[in-house]
């Protein structure tokens, strides 16, 4: 039986992630790739590590007619454009058997609508991927806490978080294109691994109600002076005129249906984490047991000295955003495996080729951006949002927090 073939559009950071991923995948050859740069570097890299030939494209159309199903990895600002491109390709007679997208689905509730429409009118079954969801030790922790989860009830508690010390791109930075700030950009991993853990085992990925969120946005280090003297430096982005969060934490209040009980998941991520590099930290706690997961506690260490630090290799091969590259390093050695990325291709692929969509589809990537929306509307208000009320379901359709609006300057705090 032939590889399933996919096709990717956009070739930065993460469709390089997603390639190394493929190495860990089964029957699955990356077949192309479409993006206005970086392409043939990605084919290079297809190529080095075996996944695949990675023929570049001229159009998504023509991607679309050469491949099994097309993953979009582009920047959040330009979804609805690709999406749609995608649409017309399947319109015109392209016989793709799924899409999958990164996160976010939408930067706003709105635009999420939108990608959900485009996705229905193609017709094509749909992948959202929510990297953490898949992630080995969360599955381990529900797998080894089933038996406890059945006699004593499901966790009640759970916080989780996602901190580095910043993105790696300026359209990140800039509110406007991105979305907002960390809250947009990785709250919402945060907010779906808290609801996924908190969920009853064998029930779905949306059976607990999400009834009320608080949450903060706050600006703590490249709001000051300091920090935003070196983002303009670096990034070429001026958060003197539109910043965006760089911390944001709050608490996702959930009912169960069936049960009434009230389960909680707290959410807290920030880009002025300054330590080793990116950290994911994950804790449950239910009646009797509990769960902690914490990614930079690896079983690997490397410890360069000062002596030895003029030869270091490229930081980041030790851990995403790392930001050391002398004294005791904490190396991840297969990151991709790691984060989830190779359950997620290996799950998409297998729902495709079985005619429907994955685990997580674009309906529950819209509720995730509605999720995340909330936690923005409910730090701007300075409220615990009521999310059963009508008027707050209303609001939320046509919501465009201030921090996106470009008007961070109202609710953050720049020095
Ligand atoms: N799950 C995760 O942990 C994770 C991590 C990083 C990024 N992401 C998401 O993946 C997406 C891409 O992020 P990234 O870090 O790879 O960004 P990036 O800026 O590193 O790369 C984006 C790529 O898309 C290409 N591109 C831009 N406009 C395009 C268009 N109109 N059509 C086709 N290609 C286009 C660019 O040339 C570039 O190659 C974002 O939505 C981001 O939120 C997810």
């Amino acid at each position: 039986m032939s590889n399933f073939k996919l096709g990717i559009i956009g070739a930065g950071f993460i469709s390089r992630f997603h390639t190394k991923a493929l190495q860990s995948v089964r029957g699955v050859d990356l077949a192309g790739v479409y993006s206005p740069k970086g392409a043939p570097e990605l084919q290079a890299l297809a190529r080095e590590l075996g996944v695949g030939d990675c023929v570049v494209h001229e159009s998504v159309a023509e991607l679309c007619n050469n491949v099994d199903a097309v993953c979009i990895y582009t920047p959040n600002y330009t979804r609805i454009e690709v999406m749609k491109a995608v649409t017309d390709a399947v319109k015109a007679g392209a016989a793709l058997k799924g899409v999958i997208i990164e996160k976010p689905l939408g930067r706003t509730v709105a635009e999420a609508q939108i990608l959900l429409d485009l996705a229905k009118e193609a017709g094509v079954p749909t992948a959202y991927f929510e990297n953490q969801i898949h992630m080995k030790g969360i599955r381990a922790a529900l797998a080894q806490m089933k038996p406890q989860q059945e006699s004593m009830g499901p966790l009640s508690l759970a916080r989780s978080s996602e901190e580095h010390a910043g993105p790696h791109e300026p359209w990140f930075w800039d509110p406007v294109r991105q979305g907002g700030g960390v809250l947009s950009d990785m709250g919402c991993h945060s907010i779906a691994v808290g609801w996924y853990v908190l969920t009853p085992h064998g029930k779905p990925i949306d059976f607990l109600k999400p009834i009320s969120v608080s949450a903060e946005t706050s600006l703590l280090k490249w709001g000051t002076k300091a920090g935003q003297k070196q983002l303009l430096e670096r990034m070429g982005i001026d958060y003197s005129k539109a910043p965006a969060e760089d911390f944001a934490t709050g608490v996702i209040t959930f009912e169960n249906p069936e049960t009434g009980q009230q389960s909680k998941a707290q959410f807290t991520n920030s880009w002025m984490y300054d330590k080793q590099g990116m950290r994911l930290y994950m804790d449950g706690m239910g009646p009797g047991y509990a769960f902690e997961l914490n990614t930079l506690q690896s079983s690997l260490q490397v410890f360069v000295g000062d002596e030895a630090a003029d030869a270091v290799a490229d930081a980041e091969t030790a851990l995403e955003k790392s930001t050391a590259s002398r004294g005791l390093l904490t190396v991840e050695p297969n990151e991709a495996d790691l984060y989830g990325y190779v359950d997620e291709i290996i799950d998409a692929v297998r729902c495709f080729k079985a005619g429907h969509d994955a685990f997580l589809n674009f309906d529950y990537g819209f509720e995730i951006t509605r999720l995340c929306q909330a936690a923005y509307m409910a730090a701007e208000r300075g409220v615990i949002l009521d999310l059963t009320d009508a008027q707050v379901q209303e609001d939320l359709k046509t919501y465009t927090s201030l921090i996106a609006q470009g008007r961070g300057r109202e609710v953050l705090h720049v020095m």
